[in-house]
């Protein structure tokens, strides 16, 4: 276990070591445009053994695997027409695709946690970017957060929450998007596995078809999406029209609150401020944190799911 978690700066030299560290079966977090990832090489079973110690993570839990393109993606899983239509439409972006594990990919066992099927997803951040170049191999990463708490959208978030378990952190800033990807399972007929930063009638329209959701209670089928999970430790209430006393308020909209996601209703950027936020007023010290009703439509669906997860008791 490494004892000083290194900050690299997002520039050539950073990505170079990155990369060394990978190749050398360490650990190093990385901005994606969604959240920060928590990279291994993931053909390398010690170390994304390593990932899972690290978050006190569930072995059954599968990782995404990061990959520069769409070509290499499809070293690694079977592709088919659906696929190639939303990969060209979405990548590289905030979409994860699940589809049928390719015989002799030659990755850890680990990664798919022993399923027949492979995530998959190219992301578009620059820094991400630069260091799946650098590398030249598949990334398995998923959120840079001990398992069941937040999941991090910059660089401190990360340190705050696993420095000393890992050997480094590339700081790229905050990330645009600011929640994870959306999965689409493609293994059978289209299937949305989790709502992400690409909204889910977006897919549909590319598609030319519905998308199913995954049934509540089909645990299997996305196996991290346990109901409690990015977790922060004050107790979240939903659907609030105003704080009660001691709990602090996240609005949405033109309300009176101690942090707002987006005063504008914008649901854009209150993506983007939804961790942060959750980050923030956990760091305040917040017993209770009352969120004001945001619309169940395209990135607000994701925002709704993260925020259910949050306010869910804890397992
Ligand atoms: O935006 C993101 O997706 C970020 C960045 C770092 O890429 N990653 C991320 O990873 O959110 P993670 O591990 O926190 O969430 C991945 C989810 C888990 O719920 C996992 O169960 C699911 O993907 N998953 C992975 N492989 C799967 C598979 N073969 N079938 C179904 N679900 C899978
Ligand atoms: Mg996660």
């Amino acid at each position: 276990m490494p004892n000083a978690t290194k900050l690299l700066q997002a520039e050539a030299a950073g990505f170079d070591r990155a990369a060394e560290i990978w190749r050398t079966g360490g650990l190093v977090a990385f901005p994606t445009e969604t959240v920060y990832g928590l990279g291994a090489d993931a053909r390398d079973d010690l170390a994304v053994a390593r990932i899972f110690e690290a978050k006190g993570r569930p072995r059954f839990n599968p990782l995404i695997v990061h990959v520069e393109s769409a070509a290499r993606a499809r070293d690694f899983v079977e592709w088919s027409d659906m696929a190639e239509i939303v990969a060209s439409a979405f990548w590289p972006g905030p979409l994860t695709l699940v589809l049928p594990l390719r015989e002799g990919a030659g990755l850890s066992p680990l990664v798919t946690a022993d399923l027949p099927t492979l995530a998959v997803r190219v992301p578009a951040h620059p820094v991400a970017r630069a260091l799946l170049q650098a590398f030249g191999g598949p990334v398995a990463a998923p959120s840079a957060n001990p398992s069941g708490r937040i999941s991090p959208t910059e660089a401190a978030h990360v340190m705050a929450g696993l420095a000393g378990r890992i050997e480094a952190v590339v700081d790229g800033g905050a990330c645009p998007v600011g929640l994870e990807s959306t999965i689409l399972g493609l293994a059978n007929e289209p299937v949305l596995l989790r709502p992400g930063g690409v909204p889910v009638e977006a897919l549909e329209a590319a598609l030319g078809q519905p998308i199913g959701r995954r049934a509540e209670g089909a645990a299997l089928s996305a196996p991290g999406q346990m109901r409690s999970h990015y977790a922060p430790g004050a107790k979240v209430r939903l659907e609030a029209e105003a704080p009660r006393p001691g709990e602090m308020m996240l609005g949405f909209g033109p309300v009176e609150a101690d942090l707002n996601l987006s005063r504008a209703g914008d649901l854009t950027e209150a993506a983007a401020n939804l961790f942060h936020h959750l980050h923030a007023l956990d760091g305040m010290g917040a017993e209770g944190i009352a969120v004001s009703p945001i619309p169940e439509t395209g990135l607000g669906r994701a925002i709704n799911d993260r925020l259910r997860r949050a306010a869910a008791p804890k397992e």
